[in-house]
This record gives C-alpha cells, sequence and structure tokens, in this order.
C-alpha cells in the first residue's frame, strides 16, 4: 500500500462498529474486564487506549517498523528511551542537536551516572574514535537542528552492527515520508511528533519506534512504569494530522527550496544551510537516504542586527519556537532552541547570534518570500 494511502487510512479502524469514518477518541481512564482474569486487550489508559493504539500501529507501518510507543512530547519520548540505560554507560551523539535533547545528555543523563560524547557525526570516523568499552549506543539527528547537518545512516548503521551498539536516529526533521532510519539498518527512530507528523502547531506529542520484539517490550515495559503516555485527545489529533503529511510535506519542500534559492541572492545573507542545495556537504547522502530534502532550512545574516531586524519585522511568518506545522515560524536558535547549550559548545559549532532558522509552512511560496524580503531589505 502507498505511503499516502496508509496516511489515511492507517492500521483500519477495527475499534469501531458504529461506521464513523474518523476514529472516536476514547476518552476513559479505564476498562472494564469481562471476568476474572479476562481482558477486553484494554486495561488502563497508560498502558493502552484504542484511540492512541490507532495511532501507534499507522506510525509503526509508516516507519517499517514493529512498535510505536506514542508519549506526550519528544522530550517524554527521549526521557523514557534513556531509562533503557544504566551508571557507567556511554553514548556517542551528533554534536549538533537539538537543544533539549542536549539539555538531557548533559544533565539529566549526567546525573544518572551515563556519559555522552558529542561527535561531529557527518564524518563517521570521529564516532570509531569514541567507541569505548563501556559505550551502548549511538545517537544521531539527521539533518540536525539547526545547521541542516546530514549523516549518512546506513554507515553508522554498520558501525553499530559490528560493536554491538543501539543506534537512535531522531527523524523528526524529515519524517517516514522522507526518511526510513529503520531500513537504513537503525534500531530505535525518535520523534518530535509535535512537529510534522502533528504538522498544525496546535498539540506536543513524541513517538519511539522499533523494529525488535525484545526492544519493543522493554520500552512498553518503560512506558507504563514511568507515564509518560498521549491523551487520547491528542491522539486523535496526530491521526488528523498525519492523513494529509504527504501533501504537507511536498508542498513545504517545494517552497523551501524556492526560498532557499532567493536567500543565496541576497547581499546581506552570508550563507544557507539547506541539503537540497547541490553545494550543501549532506546534499550527497540526502539524495542517497532519503526521497526529498524536507522544509527545514537555516541562514546567517550579515550582522546581529540584521538578524533581530528580522525577527522583529517579520509579520506573516512568526518568530516562535518549534517547527513543522502549516505556519512557517522563524527562530533565533541562540536564545530559544539551543540557549542552554553551553556559549563556547555552541560558538564553535557555528550557532551564533547570525544564525535564523526557518520552518516553511503552507502559506504561498511568493507571500513568504514578499515577508522575508521586507523584513529583510524593506
Ligand atoms: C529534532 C527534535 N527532536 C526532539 C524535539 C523535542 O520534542 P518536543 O518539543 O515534542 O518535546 C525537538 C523539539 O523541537 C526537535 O526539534
Amino acid at each position: 500500500m502507498d505511503f499516502s494511502t496508509l496516511c489515511i487510512h492507517g492500521c483500519g479502524n477495527k475499534y469501531d462498529t458504529t461506521g464513523a469514518v474518523s476514529i472516536p477518541i476514547y476518552q476513559s481512564a479505564t476498562f472494564s474486564h469481562p471476568g476474572v482474569g479476562l481482558s477486553t486487550g484494554f486495561d488502563y489508559s497508560r498502558l493502552q487506549n484504542p484511540t492512541r493504539e490507532y495511532l501507534e500501529h499507522t506510525v509503526a507501518k509508516l516507519e517499517n517498523g514493529l512498535d510505536a510507543i506514542a508519549f506526550s512530547s519528544g522530550m517524554a519520548a527521549l526521557a523514557t528511551l534513556m531509562e533503557l540505560f544504566s551508571p557507567g554507560d556511554h553514548i556517542i551523539a551528533t554534536h549538533d542537536l537539538y537543544g533539549g535533547s542536549h539539555r538531557l545528555f548533559s544533565h539529566v543523563s549526567k546525573k544518572n551516572g551515563l556519559t555522552v560524547d558529542f561527535d561531529d557525526t557527518t564524518d563517521v570516523r570521529n564516532i570509531l574514535k569514541s567507541i569505548r568499552a563501556e559505550t551502548k549506543a549511538v545517537f544521531i539527528e539527521t539533518p540536525t537542528n539547526p545547521l541542516m547537518l546530514v549523516t549518512d545512516i546506513s554507515a553508522v548503521a554498520g558501525i553499530c552492527k559490528e560493536n554491538n551498539l543501539l543506534l537512535i536516529v531522531d527523524n523528526t526533521f524529515l519524517t517516514p515520508y522522507f526518511q526510513k532510519p529503520l531500513l537504513l539498518g537503525a534500531d530505535v527512530v525518535i520523534h518530535s511528533g509535535t512537529k510534522y507528523l502533528g504538522g498544525h502547531n496546535d498539540t506536543l506529542a513524541g513517538f519511539l519506534v522499533v523494529a525488535d520484539a525484545g526492544l519493543s517490550e522493554r520500552l512498553r515495559f518503560l512506558y507504563k512504569t514511568t507515564g509518560a503516555c498521549l491523551s487520547p485527545f491528542d491522539s486523535w489529533l496526530l491521526i488528523r494530522g498525519i492523513k494529509t503529511l504527504p501533501v504537507r510535506l511536498e508542498r513545504q519542500q517545494e517552497t523551501a527550496i524556492k526560498i532557499a534559492k532567493w536567500l543565496l541572492n541576497q547581499k546581506r545573507i552570508k550563507a544557507v544551510h539547506y541539503p537540497g542545495l547541490p553545494d550543501n556537504p549532506g546534499y550527497e547522502i540526502t539524495k542517497k537516504q532519503t526521497s526529498g530534502f524536507g522544509a527545514m532550512l537555516s541562514f546567517e545574516t550579515d550582522s546581529e542586527e540584521t538578524a533581530h531586524q528580522m525577527l522583529e519585522r517579520v509579520s506573516l511568518i512568526q518568530y516562535a519556537e518549534s517547527l513543522g506545522g502549516v505556519e512557517s515560524l522563524i527562530t533565533y536558535p541562540i536564545l530559544q532552541t539551543h540557549a542552554d547549550i553551553p556559549e563556547k559548545d555552541r560558538e564553535a559549532r557555528g550557532i551564533g547570534n547570525r544564525l535564523l532558522r526557518l520552518s516553511v509552512g503552507l502559506e504561498a511560496a511568493d507571500d513568504l518570500i514578499e515577508d522575508l524580503n521586507k523584513a529583510l531589505n524593506g
């Protein structure tokens, strides 16, 4: 079945007998049992809920996984995933990373006795150099937030298999519509479902998707024990969002390419980071491992003042954190998404005061370009 048909029909509505075309929101905390020791398959909504299960089975199919677990946010998914590890374990993570993931690794994981090394995973040799006896996993974000750096997933998967490491891939930016990490050898896919999967800037969600039954069992145990589950209503919003994922992404990508090209021709823009531009260092790997470049980009202005001016002057595009929704958003990573990364690390990675990140929404490309033009040159 084609991906777009799967997005519409999901795993099939086996939960309802009324013929409802839209899956009902089973707003129930608990479920009665037909007899002693018997269950309908649903006991308590922290463990299972029909609306959420429909969503989970759908996301598992979209990612070619065996199981998908829906969390109340992307960070809840990551925090639960980290419970797989024990004090003394070592993890290698991409150095350019969503600031919240970096914060979790450097504070919460550290407090729990884990060590996380941040490496430039675009060169997989850096991973090989960092592996030690205690290393248990490699965590990559590709493309990265905010610099859009691309890591070769199959190459890292090869290294992980040889060294018996778990490969975790944050697939938030491209979604399974453009990139399927499990098919490239990853063990766990993580999502901020708040972004493209939800798609409307109206709800938070997160996912862990796995292809292995043992891993699924361990994560399900942690899930029911720690409890950061997605509510029935938010599950329904995600189901609704996913129905239009392919059409949204196609159109958002088309507009992102136009905007990236326009930015390249602006005197006051000094660099454009978008893997869909042929001279981007991640262009060839992106072509090899994905079916699209996505709709996220970042760019560097000629000065801090120009960056501030753009943030203050955009009117259609909103100056706000987050990404992946129908409304275009512009973000200042240094003060927002990446504010908690120590300044010297940020500077070393190129996240400075001239860097802006743009999440291209579904407005007309000409309107967005006019808005950017007024903000930059007006
Ligand atoms: C790449 C990436 N991963 C994870 C997260 C965390 O997700 P959430 O905000 O849903 O907790 C974000 C949030 O911006 C993100 O951009």
